[in-house]
């Protein structure tokens, strides 16, 4: 395996030597970009690496990632785990705090799973850990199938607003504009790559008890898509994590209230740096 055609690193920030790096995997449909504002917030200690996934922003697709991997090619959030995994070594990073939103979370849970040595504390940021039912499998795949028929983001412009909380479906438009420009910037096939993959996850509950390290757990109070209660289920799961519920937000808590994410990662942070220094 070459670190070739893995996925894409921006270091958004180089840190302080020695401090434990943060690694942000984005959500659906969009790309590395939408950590901005959270880590604007950001003090300027930990470097902060944030990752396109694969078939997203500046990386490879994934049947590229799993080609360069020598690993089936068919859509899976293990080929995108293991292609985190394998760019943040090319990069020399052994050990990270891990914050995925959404998709990214699906990507931090797969990477506890597979990779373990590398997450010394894990955010999960309008996620959930179960897999999905049959309707919501179904759905996938016919976007998916459409997305690839018309070679256009077009049936996906409609999570411009459904990402986004009722309150600022209403009172932030220029949000629901980002949101858009973001989407239209991603390539059909790495959209449609995407939604098998996500259709084909499993249910990664187990994964989560397994875990012993420090995590924070992180949901919009009107997220729609993954609410209260999927968070609340991951915290159960999880031997020491903290749960932030934050109000007035939906699922895009890190663009519509970043300050609660900055500070949930910041806290988080700091728990790993003290969990690893004492180990
Ligand atoms: C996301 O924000 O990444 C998506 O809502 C994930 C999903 O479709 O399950």
């Amino acid at each position: 395996m070459t670190t070739d055609g893995m996925p894409r690193v921006h270091a958004l920030r180089r840190g302080v030597p020695g401090r434990l790096p943060l690694v942000l995997l984005h959500g659906f449909p969009l790309d590395h970009r939408m950590w901005h504002d959270v880590t604007d917030l950001l003090p300027g200690e930990p470097t902060v690496l944030a990752v396109d996934l694969p078939g997203f922003g500046a990386s490879p697709s994934g049947p590229d990632v799993a080609q360069a991997l020598g690993a089936d090619p068919a859509p899976s959030l293990e080929v995108m785990a293991d292609g985190v995994a394998a760019a943040l070594r090319g990069q020399g990073v052994e050990r990270a705090v891990v914050a995925g939103l959404s998709l990214g979370g699906y990507v931090a849970m797969a990477l506890v799973e597979r990779h373990p040595d590398l997450v010394a504390g894990l955010g999960l940021i309008d996620t959930k850990a179960t897999a999905d039912d049959d309707a919501a499998r179904r759905t996938r795949l016919e976007v998916a199938a459409q997305v690839r028929a018309e070679m256009r983001v077009d049936r996906v412009l409609g999570m411009r607003t459904t990402l986004l909380g009722a309150t600022n479906r209403v009172t932030r438009p220029d949000l629901s504009e980002r949101l858009e420009r973001w989407t239209r910037d991603q390539g059909p096939l790495g959209l449609a790559w995407a939604q098998e993959a996500m259709a084909a996850r499993p249910d990664r509950t187990q994964a989560l008890r397994a875990y012993a390290g420090p995590a924070v757990v992180v949901v919009g109070e009107e997220d729609e898509l993954s609410p209260v209660a999927a968070a609340q289920h991951m915290v159960d799961a999880l031997a020491d994590a903290r749960l932030v519920v934050v109000p007035g937000a939906g699922h895009m808590t890190s663009n519509e209230s970043p300050e609660p994410v900055a500070s949930a990662l910041q806290g988080l942070l700091a728990r790993a740096q003290r969990a690893d220094a004492a180990a």
